[in-house]
């Protein structure tokens, strides 16, 4: 397997892909958008920083490619919804660096407050020794306040601690119990820009749109200082520009920006009151040297293994949660490509019910086995990465539920297939340590082993049908392994299913057709 380095890594991180037997490694750094297009079909792997663009053209020429490493943590230069509808994983790096960016954070917001790279400017380049120009303020009891407490914002808000600084904090999706762990005060975003002596940004990229304009800082605390370390578009540059003409915000310290690298020409770079450095936050030789390692260990991981972590485009399991669900995964997923081909019509809708203690577990993962399950006999190439996407682009609507009751069984899944016509339920449990059964099929209950080639037939319940069934498979040659049926009363309908031990041809199925009694055959293949 090949894999292609396009960015800058650390040599700790290429040695380790050079090492490892069955992966080849290519370096090739800043490659142009045309050149990445012609070679990129070669390449199962490809590990990028933020230099390299992972665009659509890009991913459409990747035929081969596998997954995108990521060393670092955005992932705003792949296109991570593409590479989904491919099948194609991209993982990041998300510890590596983080407390190198808190760091960087905590430097400029020193350094704004203290105007060290305005007065190493004026000595340096100006010849000018002028102490009384830089009056500066202290951190000492001020209110900082956090946007995003998440991996780096979290680092923050403990080095701001050590300042003395009063911490508030406004992200909607952190716990109370998160917040009062890290011993911050949660606000609201309005109540964190009225309040902040200093405010620091720790978010993702929300879809482009910028958090700080000219409404919030109409709002802000007049004198507020600014600091971002996450990434440029969260703020309006035209409006920090007017803010900061008006003293509403007395200064900015500048990590990124919307457009990277920086024109020389920014009006960003005109203001004293800003400083800007050009994305160092990750910039250190310990960080670029986790970011590698972890790069590294992953993409081998997955491309030897097919282990999965820190995907952005699938859900991550931890390997603790991974050992208490891997059965329900494996049965989803039969689950899905059992219904699946008793159904006449295209599928429009899917609803996974879970009861009782599978229902205690993270279910979505095992929602997307099911999905694949079910579109795998008619789409090439479906992976628990892209069935998510291509079920949305079909119009396939996805309902769970669950309910932590226990009735007969421990724990059941039932997967209710939708069509224009109606509707087909199966549901499933593990027996053992990962023997998945069906136990009941629509309103019919019975145990069956889910085995690679079945017959599920709906006949009349009289004597004398199995036994010619039986001699319709043994005089085709077909072994029967297992026989289940179940019934709601004597004499009425019933649904069989039968394992057997091979694949009966066509013949042999218009053969049972035409048995006396039995009312439909399929056939299903796991
Ligand atoms: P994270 O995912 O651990 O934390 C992000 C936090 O933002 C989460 O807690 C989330 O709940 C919160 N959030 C999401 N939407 C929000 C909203 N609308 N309002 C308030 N909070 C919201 O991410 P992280 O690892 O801490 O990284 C934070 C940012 O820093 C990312 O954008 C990352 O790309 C960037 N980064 C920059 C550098 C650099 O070199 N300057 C280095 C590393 C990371
Ligand atoms: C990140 O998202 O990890 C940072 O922006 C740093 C980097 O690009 O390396």
């Amino acid at each position: 397997m090949k894999v292609l380095v396009a960015d800058n890594l650390s040599s700790l991180g290429i040695d380790i892909l050079k090492q490892e037997s069955g992966i080849d490694v290519d370096v090739n750094v800043g490659l142009p958008k045309e050149e990445l297009i012609k070679i990129i079909s070669s390449y199962e792997g490809l590990i990028v920083r933020s230099a390299t663009k992972v665009t659509p053209e890009v991913i459409e020429a990747a035929t081969n490619l596998k997954v995108i490493g990521r060393a670092g943590i955005g992932v705003d230069n792949i296109d991570v919804a593409t590479a989904g509808k491919k099948g194609i994983i991209v993982m990041n790096t998300p510890e590596g660096n983080v407390i190198t960016t808190a760091e960087h954070t905590m430097a400029l917001m020193l350094s704004m407050s203290r105007n060290i790279p305005q007065a190493r400017s004026m000595l340096k380049d100006q010849k000018i020794w002028a102490p009384k120009k830089f009056m500066g303020k202290e951190l000492h009891c001020k209110t900082l306040g956090i946007v995003g407490l998440g991996r780096i914002g979290t680092i923050v808000a403990e080095r701001a601690k050590g300042f003395h600084m009063k911490i508030l904090v406004h992200d909607p999706f952190i716990s109370q119990e998160h917040a009062e762990k890290i011993g911050v005060e949660v606000v609201d975003l309005p109540d964190l820009l009225k309040q902040s002596d200093y405010l620091s940004l720790h978010t993702p990229s929300l879809d482009g749109k910028p958090l700080l304009s000219t409404k919030e800082f109409s709002m802000a605390k007049p004198g507020i200082r600014i600091v971002n370390c996450a990434r440029g578009n969260l703020i309006d540059d035209d409006a920090l520009i007017e803010a900061i003409k008006s003293k509403q915000v007395a200064q900015a310290a500048l990590d990124v920006y919307s457009k990277e690298p920086l024109s020389p020409d920014s009006p960003l770079l005109t203001l004293d009151e800003i400083i800007c450095t050009p994305h160092l936050g990750a910039s250190t030789e310990e960080a670029q040297e986790k970011v590698a390692i972890a790069v590294a260990d992953q993409i081998i991981d997955f491309l030897k293994h097919g282990n999965v972590r820190n995907a952005v485009n699938m859900p991550s399991i931890d390997a603790d949660t991974l050992s208490k669900i891997q059965p329900y995964l494996k049965l989803g997923e039969d689950l899905g490509i059992f219904i699946a081909q008793l159904l006449d019509e295209p599928l429009t809708g899917v609803e996974v019910q879970y009861n009782g203690e599978v229902a205690e577990q993270r279910m979505d993962p095992i929602t997307i086995s099911v999905l694949k399950g079910l579109l795998t006999r008619n789409i090439e190439g479906i992976n628990m990465v892209n069935a998510p996407f291509i079920a949305k682009d079909r119009g396939i609507e996805v309902k769970e539920s669950k309910s932590t009751e226990v009735h007969e069984y421990t724990s059941t899944i039932t997967v209710t297939a939708k069509t224009s016509e109606g509707k087909r339920s199966v549901t499933g449990s593990v027996f053992g340590k990962g023997d998945s059964r069906i136990v009941q099929f629509n309103e019919f209950h019975f145990e069956a082993v889910l085995s690679k080639h079945m017959l599920v037939l709906t006949n009349m319940d009289v004597p004398g049908v199995i036994g010619k069934l039986g001699s319709v498979l043994g005089a085709n040659n077909i072994n029967i392994a297992g026989f289940h049926l179940g019934r709601i009363k004597e004499g009425d309908k019933a649904v069989a299913v039968v394992n057997i031990d091979s694949q009966p041809n066509s013949e042999t199925i218009r053969k049972l057709r035409e048995v006396e009694g039995i009312l439909n055959v399929s056939t299903v293949v796991l």
